[in-house]
């Protein structure tokens, strides 16, 4: 599970969503992408970003992951982030990857938008990830565990 958040290039209010559509995209050149619904309320700003950080939330996180699921700016006010080293993006502490991305391509597709982002800097640290099916927060468990 991941948060996706962006400074608004107006106001420089944090907007971000959780967002389970992220995925990795291209090696050479490296691009992930996400998708938006064009009816949540970061929607403008997150298309209209020059960059986007993508915050991959450890096991631990699934309240900020509940959280970034409710929609408008209030949830933003009760988080604490920490600032990208390559990029002016904003990012989840603790968490189990950062991604700073510059906005390369937008494609509108259905009732969503498919942002791609070229990466300018990627981080993991130690920790086992939230996942989320059948409306449950879970972790990863391979199939050859004793
Ligand atoms: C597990 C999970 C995954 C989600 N994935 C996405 C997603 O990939 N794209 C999207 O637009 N919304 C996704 N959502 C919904 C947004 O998080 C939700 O609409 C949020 O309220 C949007 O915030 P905003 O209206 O403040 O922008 C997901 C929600 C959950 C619970």
């Amino acid at each position: 599970m991941s948060i996706v958040a962006a400074y608004d290039r107006t106001s420089d209010h944090v907007v971000g969503l959780t967002a389970s559509s992220f995925v990795t995209l291209s090696f050479d050149p490296p691009l992930v992408m996400f998708a938006i619904q064009h009816n949540t309320a970061s929607y403008a700003s997150m298309v209209s970003s020059r960059a986007f950080g993508v915050s991959l939330l450890q096991q631990s996180q699934t309240d900020i992951a509940a959280l970034f699921a409710t929609s408008g700016p209030e949830k933003t006010g009760k988080t604490t982030f920490e600032p990208g080293r390559a990029l002016h993006v904003p990012l989840i502490p603790g968490a189990l990857a950062h991604v700073e991305c510059l906005t390369n391509q937008i494609f509108i597709s259905g009732d969503h938008a498919i942002v791609v982002g070229l990466v300018e800097e990627a981080r993991t640290f130690d920790g086992q990830p939230l996942l989320y099916f059948a409306q449950r927060y879970g972790t990863f468990r391979p199939l050859d565990a004793e």
